[in-house]
C-alpha cells in the first residue's frame, strides 16, 4: 500500500506564489509537510500570501530576468538549505488582440514571463538538482498552448513552448533522477481570470458551455494535480503535459451546433 502524499523533509520553490494557482499550490505543499519558499514580482502581496500559505519565507523578483531568476533560486537555497521541488506558476494574461494590432513590447512581455521565466528558474534549480541527483519540477502550460486561440498568440506561443521545454528537460535530466512535468489548465477561477472576466475579455457562460464538465476549474483542482506530479506517487511520470481542463481538450464537436438527443 502506497502511503498518502507526504512532502515532509522536501524543500519547495513556488514562483507566482503571491496569487492564484501558485499561492494555493504553495499552501497545499506546506499542508502536506513541505517547507515552501514563495517567489513573486508583487512585493506587496507576498507577506500576506506567505502568512496564508504557511510558507517559510518569500523572495521578490522578476522570473523573466536572468540575474533575478538566479537570485530567487539562491534565496530559496539560503532559506531552505536546498531545493527538491519547483512549481513554475508565474505568468501574466494577455489582451485578446490580433498580432498585427499588438505592440511588440506587450507581446514580448507576456511571452517572456511565462516561457523565459520558466526556463530561467528551471535552469538555475536544475543545476542544483543535477548535483543532488534528484528533484521534481512542474510547469504551467495551458489549453491555449495546445490549440490556437485567436488573439492570444503571445500567451499561446509561450505555453506551447513550455509544453515542449517540459518534454525536452524531462529527456535531458531523466538520467540525473529529475522529473519534469506540466499541467495544462483550462479556465480557472483565479485573480487573473477574474480580471479577464471583469474586462469582458470573455464571457464565462460560453466557457462553461464549451467545457464537458460544465464549469470552470477551482484553483484547488490545479493544486492537487501539481502536488500529485511533484510527489512520489508520480515517480515514473516525466515529460507529461497533463490537461487539467474538465474535458476541454477532448471536445471536438462544433460548439452549440451539435446537441445530444436524449431519449
Ligand atoms: N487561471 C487560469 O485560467 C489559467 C489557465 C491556464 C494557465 N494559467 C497559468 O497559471 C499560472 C498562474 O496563473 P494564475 O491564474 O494563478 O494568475 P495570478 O495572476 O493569480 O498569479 C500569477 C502570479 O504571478 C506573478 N508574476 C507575474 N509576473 C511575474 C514575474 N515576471 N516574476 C515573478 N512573478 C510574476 C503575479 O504577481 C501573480 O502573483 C500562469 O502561468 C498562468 O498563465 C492560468
Amino acid at each position: 500500500m502506497t502511503p498518502p502524499i507526504d512532502f515532509t523533509g522536501r524543500r519547495a520553490l513556488v514562483t507566482g506564489g503571491a496569487s492564484g494557482i501558485g499561492e494555493v499550490t504553495g499552501k497545499l505543499l506546506a499542508d502536506l509537510g513541505a517547507r515552501v519558499m514563495l517567489a513573486d514580482l508583487n512585493a506587496e502581496a507576498l507577506p500576506a500570501a506567505c502568512a496564508r500559505t504557511g510558507a517559510q519565507g518569500f523572495t521578490v523578483g522578476d522570473v523573466a530576468v536572468e540575474e533575478a531568476a538566479e537570485r530567487i533560486v539562491a534565496d530559496a537555497v539560503a532559506a531552505l538549505g536546498g531545493i527538491d521541488l519547483v512549481f513554475n506558476s508565474a505568468g501574466i494574461g494577455d489582451d485578446l488582440v490580433p498580432l498585427h494590432e499588438q505592440p511588440v513590447e506587450r507581446w514580448r512581455r507576456v511571452f517572456d514571463v511565462s516561457l523565459w521565466g520558466t526556463l530561467l528558474i528551471s535552469r538555475a534549480a536544475g543545476k542544483l538538482m543535477i548535483d543532488q541527483r534528484s528533484g521534481a519540477i512542474v510547469n504551467v502550460s495551458s489549453i491555449v498552448g495546445l490549440d490556437a486561440f485567436p488573439g492570444r498568440s503571445a500567451y499561446g506561443a509561450a505555453k506551447a513552448g513550455i509544453a515542449h521545454l517540459t518534454k525536452t528537460l524531462a529527456c535531458e535530466w531523466g538520467e540525473h533522477g529529475i522529473r519534469v512535468n506540466a499541467i495544462a489548465p483550462a479556465y480557472t477561477k483565479t485573480p487573473m481570470v477574474k480580471d479577464l472576466v471583469d474586462r469582458k475579455v470573455f464571457d464565462p457562460t460560453v466557457i462553461e458551455r464549451r467545457t464537458p464538465l460544465g464549469r470552470m476549474a477551482e484553483t484547488e483542482e490545479m493544486a492537487r494535480a501539481v502536488a500529485f506530479l511533484l510527489s512520489d506517487w508520480a515517480s515514473y511520470i516525466t515529460g507529461v503535459v497533463l490537461p487539467v481542463d474538465g474535458g476541454w481538450s477532448s471536445y471536438g464537436a462544433a460548439g452549440d451546433v451539435v446537441k445530444i438527443r436524449h431519449k
